[in-house]
């Protein structure tokens, strides 16, 4: 017996919303980083351990019915072909998908040249993004390789959470997680530009290497105080010396009392610190505000991203 055919009363006309994606994009501190030398190419070999904190940047991602990066963002950043979103997006495009296009809207809370890596950040969610948005079924490998031409810390936010990484700072190797350690990143509102800071390090590499003990068995249960001793930063000095405002903050934060340790996060300029529990971090930025020392963030190191 034949069953009788039934209709579909809908209409058959295509969803008219475009399809949207909105991704946070976190910032980073390194918990270490030394300066191995310098390398043929003019960039710095370093070995340096990286962390997402949770202080974000969002991305909102349509899609565009034709094959063009339409740039939108809350701030001014200058020229957008010099913009690390758009060259990243532009990168995605050119290798994966040449017909497709997109409006990004970036959605700025990352302060910029203070180390943060928030370029760098926006960078690999755009790539992240484009590939859900765009079906495109990229694996983090091919997402890593395409960022990587963008700049040095790009790769290593696809993943996010703890890396140890290598080279120009683009070889990622994942590690156990350092994630809810309490922090508050003080940025004292002076953009450091990293070019600056690598070239007065430059004028004298001749100092002893700090080895990095951060993934020794006693560091699988770290918490602040574990952390405080294996903190290291060779560019700290060098930012300070470059920046005499930097400086200034340094001195004037240099006595509080619930801080375990205090460091300089990449190139500059923020400032971060290791405290117990979250009251403690909240009582810290308070007092960093009024006492005018910059936009203080309450913050906690982060798994992935
Ligand atoms: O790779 P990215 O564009 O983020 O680097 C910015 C600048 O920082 C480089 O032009 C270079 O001056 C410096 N740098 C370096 N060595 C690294 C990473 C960055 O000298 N490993």
């Amino acid at each position: 017996m034949c069953r009788p055919k039934t209709q579909d009363p809908r209409p058959k006309t295509q969803d008219p919303r475009p399809k949207v994606l909105t991704l946070k994009s976190p910032a980073k501190i390194n918990w270490f980083l030394e300066v191995m030398g310098k390398r043929p190419d003019g960039y710095h070999e370093l070995v340096t351990v990286m962390q997402t904190v949770s202080l974000y940047d969002t991305l909102d991602f349509e899609d565009l019915p034709r094959p063009f990066i339409e740039f939108r963002c809350d701030l001014d950043l200058g020229p957008p072909e010099k913009n690390l979103v758009v060259r990243a997006a532009q990168a995605v495009q050119k290798t994966y998908a040449e017909k497709r296009g997109a409006r990004i809207t970036l959605n700025k809370k990352i302060p910029h040249g203070a180390g943060l890596g928030g370029g760098s950040s926006d960078a690999a969610t755009t790539v992240v993004g484009l590939n859900q948005l765009w079906n495109l079924n990229l694996s983090t490998e091919q997402l890593e390789q395409v960022v990587r031409s963008v700049g040095s810390d790009c790769a290593f936010f696809v993943r996010g959470g703890t890396a140890l990484c290598t080279g120009r700072g683009e070889i990622v190797e994942p590690k156990p997680l350092i994630s809810g350690i309490d922090l508050v990143i003080l940025y004292p509102e002076i953009v450091l530009p990293t070019p600056d800071v690598y070239r007065k390090l430059s004028e004298n590499l001749q100092f002893e290497r700090r080895k990095c003990n951060f993934f020794h068995r006693d560091a699988l249960s770290l918490d602040a105080t574990k952390v405080a001793t294996k903190v290291f930063n060779r560019l700290e000095h060098v930012a300070l010396r470059v920046s005499p405002k930097l400086s200034d903050v340094w001195q004037r934060t240099a006595d509080e009392k619930a801080v375990t340790k205090r460091f300089v996060s990449g190139s500059g300029s923020s400032l971060v610190f290791v405290v117990p529990d979250e009251s403690a971090a909240r009582a810290l930025a308070q007092s960093f505000e009024k006492r005018s020392l910059g936009r203080a963030f309450v913050a906690k190191s982060v798994a992935g991203r």
